[in-house]
């Protein structure tokens, strides 16, 4: 399947975990994808693994919570590519702390990357595709904004505020033939997840939250970028794709 040729698409922290799925999918499915990442010699190993099987693929140095390189990086796609047509917006960190411990430098720090990074990017690319006529774009948000989870008040801030981001991109850029929705996983199984949690504490998460018995794999969630972005998703708009094992259910 070839849904995405003649697509460029760009996506945020793409040198591992999920962002390097989504990264792959679209290429996979004839997409050309510009891998964003704030680590350089990780995004040109990502770059090469994909490039190695003969996918379209280039790395771009990005740190998405400096506004300057954001705009830089969105230019330097559209100049040699000559358009955005897709943003997978996925970059972004997490630890855990109790509250009552956040310092303000920490929470600074987390909010500027998962929110006001995922601000930057979207709005500079909103703004390319809403001169061209168009695009998809798709953020990063997790089942920790729909639901609390202890430890996590300043990720599970970050998070909510992307869902409610989403919405009201949704609402503004609909009329400009910018699609805008997000996706929530749970727990999925990547670099981010595993530092920080150990094996027993997986299993034990797993037996008393998951009800589909396993935790997510990157895979579980690419997918989901990919139909969000294709014609079968054309009327899905303003959207929160939840994909967590069932487990807020
Ligand atoms: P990861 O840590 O494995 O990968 C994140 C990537 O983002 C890394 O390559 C990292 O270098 C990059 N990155 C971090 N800060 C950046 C910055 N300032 N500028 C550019 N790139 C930056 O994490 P994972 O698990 O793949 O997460 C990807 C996204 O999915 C994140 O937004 C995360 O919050 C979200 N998510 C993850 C879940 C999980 O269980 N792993 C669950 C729900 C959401």
């Amino acid at each position: 399947m070839e849904r995405f040729r003649e697509r460029v698409v760009l996506v945020t922290g793409a040198a591992q975990g999920i962002g390097f799925s989504i990264a792959e999918r679209f290429a996979a499915e004839g997409a050309h994808v510009a891998l964003a990442d704030i680590r350089e010699a990780e995004l040109a190993r990502a770059e090469r693994s994909l490039t190695g099987r003969g996918f379209s693929a280039a790395g771009y140095p990005l740190d998405v919570s400096v506004p300057e390189q954001v705009d830089q990086t969105v230019a330097a796609v559209v100049g040699k590519h000559g358009a955005i047509h897709i943003l997978a917006n996925n970059a972004g960190i997490a630890w855990e702390e109790p509250f009552v411990d956040i310092g303000d430098d920490r929470w600074r720090k987390m909010i500027d990357v998962n929110l006001n990074g995922m601000f930057y990017v979207a709005q500079r690319v909103a703004r390319h595709m809403k001169a061209r006529g168009g695009g998809v774009i798709i953020n990063m948000a997790s089942t920790n904004g729909l639901a609390g989870e202890a430890k996590y008040a300043h990720y599970n801030a970050s998070k909510g505020a992307v869902v409610l981001l989403t919405k009201t991109m949704a609402i503004e850029l609909g009329a400009g033939g910018i699609r805008v929705n997000a996706v929530c996983p749970g727990y999925i199984q990547t670099p981010m997840s595993e530092a920080i949690d150990d094996p027993a504490f997986v299993a034990r998460y797993i037996d008393a939250h998951i009800p589909l018995g396993r935790v997510g794999q990157p895979s579980d969630i690419s997918g989901i970028f990919a139909f969000l972005a294709s014609d079968d998703a054309a009327f899905v708009h303003g959207a929160c794709i939840v994909a967590d094992g069932g487990q807020l259910a």
